[in-house]
Order: C-alpha cells, then structure tokens, then sequence
C-alpha cells in the first residue's frame, strides 16, 4: 500500500448515469447556449456538417437543430450509458436534417469530411492534452468553419479540492489512487487564444463564472454526483463505502456552501472559445 498522497492520471471518464447527469439540466445547459450565441454563419449554408465531441444524454446536441434545422449532425461519446440515452433523438429531422450516434473516443477522433461545425460543450475536461488534437480538428474544417470549446474551470473551487482532500485521507487513499481528476487538463483562456490563432483562426476566447443558485439538502453533493463524483463512486464497488465516502465528503460541502435563504450558490466557472478557419489557411 503505498502512503503517497494520490498523483492522479485517471484519462477516461468513468460510467455515466444520463438521469443525475441530467437532474441540473437547466444550469448546466446555460453555458452550452451562451457557446452557440457567439458561433458565426456556418460556411455550409442551411445544410452544415457538424460534430458533437462528447455530446452526452443528446439534449443540447439535438438542440442545434433549432439553429440549423438542416443540419448533418453526429454526437459522439465513449459512454454507452449516454449514447441510450441519446438514441431516441436520434435519426432524420423533418426539416432534412439528420442526428446519428457514434461510440468512440474523442482523443482518437478526426474528422472523416469537411466539417463546418466541430463543438464541444463541457467534456473536454476529460480528455487529457486535448490542445493536441486542435491542429487535425482545424484541418477538418471548411474555410470559414468553426470549432467552437467550452470547458470547466473550476478545479482549484472547494467542489473539487475537497473531493481530492477526502480521497486521499489515509483509509481512502489506497482505493482511491487515480480515482480524483486532475487539475490542468484545462487551460488558461490565454493559452486556447495562443493555441487557436497559430493554427490560422480568429478566436474569440472568454471565461464566465456562473453562480447557480441550488435547492434541495446538500445540492453541490447532487450536483457533483453525476461529474467529478462518478470515477470516485465506481472505484467503491461496496455500497457502504459509497456512503461512508459520501458522508465525509457531503459535511465539508455543507460547509463550503452554506444554505441560504434563497438557495445554495454554486460559483461555477467556465472557459469558452470559438474560433473561425481563416479562409487564406
Ligand atoms: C459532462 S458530460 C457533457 C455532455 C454534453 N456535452 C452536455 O453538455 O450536456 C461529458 C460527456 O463527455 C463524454 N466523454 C468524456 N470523455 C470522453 C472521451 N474521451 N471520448 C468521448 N466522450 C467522452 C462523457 O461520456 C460524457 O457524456
């Protein structure tokens, strides 16, 4: 057994539960409009192609239909779970456009056709070193395309740093190597600005923090149940410990995020970029 306090490298993202995933749909799809605001006219016209990396239970990538009801669009997800979940979305629109469903990894994802639309909304995070697979997504795009980012910033907010606190408390600690995620698989808006513009775009990069306002008993423990709890769960097989792990954790979150008389306030922050093909590249 080693006393090492856990290094963790864990680069999948675990099970997924699409119906806790789901639960803080409202909050968690705010950030997801707010990316396809700022998206350009796609250089495809009414009928663009378009990817989802990581597009999850389906709900907000079938929502680019509302955008481009023609569109071609594919959401891709390792989960199994998700891709279920997905499927009913799935299939031709009644405005010709079409949503299909692929299971694969987005580290090992490149574009098989020109794209005009490469999105990505909150998974990323996942996916270590993701800034390496900028220059072949760029490449799949047509002139005037977009990759468009959105990703978690908030590895340093108590959520996370207490969820890691508590893995690597001594009785934990050796069940829960590799279990808690890392905290620079996301990087600074500057350096996307940097990375996006030697590749030949014009990139607009932001960062937001949103305070979600929660209801319920412990809603930041609920909150993180269906995310950065998930490989934490899976690596505790033994539903007692499951428990045992969740009372730790829940009271120090109880603290950090406190009641009040409106709701429990969740800061949340997040980094956005959209970045636009140049057509001389
Ligand atoms: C937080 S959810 C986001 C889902 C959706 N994009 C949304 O905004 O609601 C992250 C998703 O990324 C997927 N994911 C994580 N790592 C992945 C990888 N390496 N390849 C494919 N999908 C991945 C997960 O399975 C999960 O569905």
């Amino acid at each position: 057994m080693s006393d090492t306090p856990t290094t963790p490298t864990s680069n999948h993202s675990g099970t997924w539960d699409p119906g806790q995933y789901l639960r803080h749909a409202g909050n968690r799809s705010r950030p997801f409009y707010d990316l396809v605001a700022r998206i350009p006219p796609l250089p495809g016209g009414d009928t663009p192609r378009v990817t989802d990396l990581g597009c999850g239970p389906g709900n907000l990538t079938a929502s680019l239909l509302d955008r481009w009801p023609a569109a071609r669009i594919t959401g891709v997800d390792s989960s199994a779970e998700m891709l279920t979940a997905a499927e009913h979305l799935a299939g031709p629109t009644a405005r010709s456009g079409s949503l299909h469903l692929t299971q694969a990894d987005i580290a090992t994802w490149t574009p098989d056709a020109p794209h005009d639309l490469i999105l990505s909304n909150a998974a990323l995070q996942w996916v270590p070193d993701h800034w390496t697979l900028f220059p072949a997504w760029v490449a799949g795009l047509r002139p005037g395309g977009v990759l468009a980012l959105q990703m978690p910033g908030n590895f340093t907010s108590p959520s996370h740093t207490l969820l890691f606190d508590v893995a690597n408390r001594p009785h934990w600690r050796r069940r829960l190597a590799h279990a808690t995620g890392p905290t620079d698989r996301v990087l600074t808006p500057e350096q996307y600005l940097r990375r996006l513009s030697a590749l030949g775009c014009d990139v607009d990069v932001w960062e937001t923090t949103y305070l979600h306002v929660l209801q319920g008993d412990n809603p930041v423990l609920d909150w993180v149940r269906g995310t950065a709890l998930r490989p934490v769960l899976d690596a505790l097989p033994d539903p007692a410990d499951q428990q045992a792990f969740l009372e730790e954790y829940g009271e120090l979150l109880r603290a950090a995020y406190p009641p009040e008389p409106f709701g429990t306030v969740l800061p949340f922050r997040r980094v956005f970029a959209v970045a636009v093909r140049r057509a001389d590249t």
